[in-house]
């Protein structure tokens, strides 16, 4: 089944995403320790936009670990290092989930994509290379809008992902009223 892919998220909206009240009802640390960030680990975040789930990520993999965080949009990235380019154990790139180029073969722990795998287009590409860039046994992790996953996709997504090599971690779902988190490993 092919999943539907949505139209990228429009830079100068990115105040919606990227403010002090997202907090109040995006639990993001919590998120992310499901998704299995951890101290010391080397993260991609896919589809970072303004690098709101950036400081968590850099804040939690501590000063051991490295996030190089990706965006398709240029305009996404330059907000980005204007406004967070101070983490250190962080480097912000445009790059497309569908052509990594500048992530080695199993360089990576962790791939982690916070609302962004539904505007990527090119999903087969894109999950081809989170299998390229994870170690061994690394986790791919997919938070996405419930609406979006539970209600319509939500076998499309588990086959999906599976067919290219995955398999469904030991806690693999977690889901709160807006969102799941879907948690895979490289087989
Ligand atoms: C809804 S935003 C989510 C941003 C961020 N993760 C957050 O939660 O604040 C989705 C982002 O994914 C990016 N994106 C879409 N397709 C992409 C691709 N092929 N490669 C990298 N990023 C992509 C978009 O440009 C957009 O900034």
């Amino acid at each position: 089944m092919k999943l539907k892919t949505f139209p990228l998220f429009k830079p100068y909206l990115t105040f919606v995403l990227d403010n002090r009240f997202r907090g109040l009802f995006d639990k993001v640390e919590s998120h992310l320790k499901f998704m299995g960030v951890k101290p010391g680990m080397r993260v991609l975040e896919v589809g970072c936009a303004t690098g709101f789930v950036t400081s968590y990520l850099s804040n939690l993999v501590s000063g051991d670990g490295f996030v190089v965080s990706i965006d398709v949009q240029e305009k996404m990235i330059k907000k980005a290092k204007r406004k967070r380019g101070f983490l250190k154990n962080t480097d912000f790139r445009t790059e497309s989930a569908t052509d990594i180029k500048s992530v080695k073969d199993e360089e990576i722990d962790l791939v982690l994509l916070y609302f962004s795998f539904h505007e990527i287009s090119g999903k087969e590409d894109a999950v081809r290379e989170f299998y390229r860039v994870l170690k061994p046994k690394g986790i791919l992790s997919i938070r996405e809008p419930r609406e979006e996953v539970l209600k319509k996709n939500r076998n499309a997504y588990w086959e999906y992902i599976e067919k290219h090599g995955f398999k469904p971690a030991f806690e693999a779902e977690n889901c709160d009223a807006i969102s799941c988190c879907l948690k895979f490993i490289k087989d």
